[in-house]
């Protein structure tokens, strides 16, 4: 497919300051170390095109969810700093994203210069698509040109994927670009059997593609936390397993357009739920232990879909032409309960004609690493989990929609 949208490539951007959105929404460890840098490094290719161009680069982006006020926490701080050894420059920061500080830092940045702005979540205009706060941005570093890279959150329809683009002229970055070109390659004409993956922490966040996927997937596998609240629901006793609160309704919504689907007599073989669990009282625990579902204890959690339910799921595999895996299957970062991830991993990567899509952040690393470590390789590693999902339920994103059509 042809990329529809114009690119950084496309317009004339030497020397002038362009102001680049990227995702650094990377995760962090408790003592605010980066613990994978996969959406920093996937930025390198814009920045370095724009800084040969003898631009005046500044980038923004969100780190975490902060609600609209500044925290420490959250701060791109420890972002500024790799991305200055990734690149191998210096770079500067500011810690606001509008206003004075910013005009001046801008004016006084010299071409082929780079400067990272803070957190645009610190304010709510950010989440709220407010035109004043877009004007604001537009208006403090007085772009010339937006650049759309940060893929990962274009399916949010927030200030600075989409009331900024009537600010300023805005166009794709080469990430972007990519990401986009690839998952339309993957997902052309949309190959069946398709067969979604889907592990991770929250129902809630997955709500609208669930339901999307029970609308074109012809099998979904559930596992990671989100399992244990489908199977909460469907009554099983999950002991001390984390659960999520208030999903009820969702899930009715879930099991009766899957049963519409299916019919009730199938919907089992639809929605495929763990049918054991690696549990343990512990997320470090170094012995793996699975149970049936009746026989999780009341002080053990499940942190990982067990060893039958791993070798189940490979086996739903058979048939498929297209994986879509969204959410590692149990707590991947100890070794222990990365066991499930690693199986279907190991699945997918073996069958040579499965078209395979990861996307997330903790899919992409674990993906990322597992494939270094055994030679293997997925068909696309997305660094946008909500948004490869979006465009692969044929979602329209709002962040790429918003961006100057390609003349071409
Ligand atoms: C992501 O990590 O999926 C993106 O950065 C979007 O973040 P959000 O889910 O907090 O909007």
């Amino acid at each position: 497919m042809i990329f529809s949208k114009q690119t950084v490539r496309d317009v004339s951007v030497q020397g002038k300051v362009v102001l680049v959105r990227a995702d650094y929404n990377v995760p962090l460890t408790d003592d605010g170390e980066i613990s994978d840098d996969l959406r920093i490094r996937a930025s390198l290719e814009t920045l370095q095109y724009l800084l040969q161009q003898n631009c005046k680069v500044v980038v923004i982006s969100h780190l975490g969810r902060p609600g609209g006020q500044p925290n420490r926490k959250y701060t791109l701080l420890p972002v500024a700093k790799r991305l200055s050894d990734l690149l191998g420059v210096g770079i500067k920061f500011i810690d606001d994203c509008i206003g004075k500080k910013v005009h001046e830092a801008v004016q006084n940045l010299a071409p082929g210069q780079l400067l990272l702005l803070e957190n645009v979540r610190f304010y709510p205009g950010e989440e709220e698509n407010n035109y004043e706060f877009a004007r604001e941005l537009a208006e403090a570093t007085g772009a010339r040109y937006f650049v759309q890279d940060g893929f990962g959150v274009v399916h949010r329809e927030h200030a600075t994927t989409s009331a900024i683009t009537h600010f300023i002229p805005s166009v794709a970055g080469l990430l972007l670009e990519k990401e986009i070109t690839a998952l339309s390659e993957s997902t052309d004409g949309m190959k069946h059997p398709l067969v979604a993956i889907l592990g991770g922490a929250k129902v809630s966040d997955k709500i609208s593609v669930i339901k999307k996927f029970v609308k074109i997937a012809d099998k979904i596998l559930v596992g990671g936390a989100m399992a244990n609240t489908f199977l909460a629901y469907r009554g099983v006793d999950m002991g001390a397993s984390k659960i999520e609160d208030g999903q009820h309704q969702v899930l009715d919504e879930i099991y009766s357009a899957a049963v519409d689907k299916v019919g009730v007599d199938n919907v089992d073989d639809f929605i495929v739920l763990p049918v054991d669990l690696a549990v343990s009282t512990t997320p470090k625990a170094v012995r793996r232990k699975s149970v049936p579902l009746y026989a999780i204890d009341e002080h053990e959690s499940a942190f990982d879909i067990g060893d039958a339910t791993a070798a189940k799921f490979c086996n739903e595999l058979e048939d498929a032409e297209l994986v879509i895996w969204n959410g590692t299957l149990g707590f991947a970062e100890n070794q222990t309960f990365a066991y499930g991830s690693a199986v279907l991993a190991k699945c997918i990567t073996s069958k040579s004609k499965l078209t395979s899509i990861i996307g997330g952040g903790d899919t992409a690393d674990f993906a990322l690493k597992w494939c270094k470590k055994n030679n293997a390789k997925f068909s696309h590693i997305s660094t946008g989990g909500g948004a490869s999902l979006d465009f692969i339920a044929g979602r329209k994103l709002p962040g790429v929609e918003a961006l100057l059509v390609s003349k071409k």
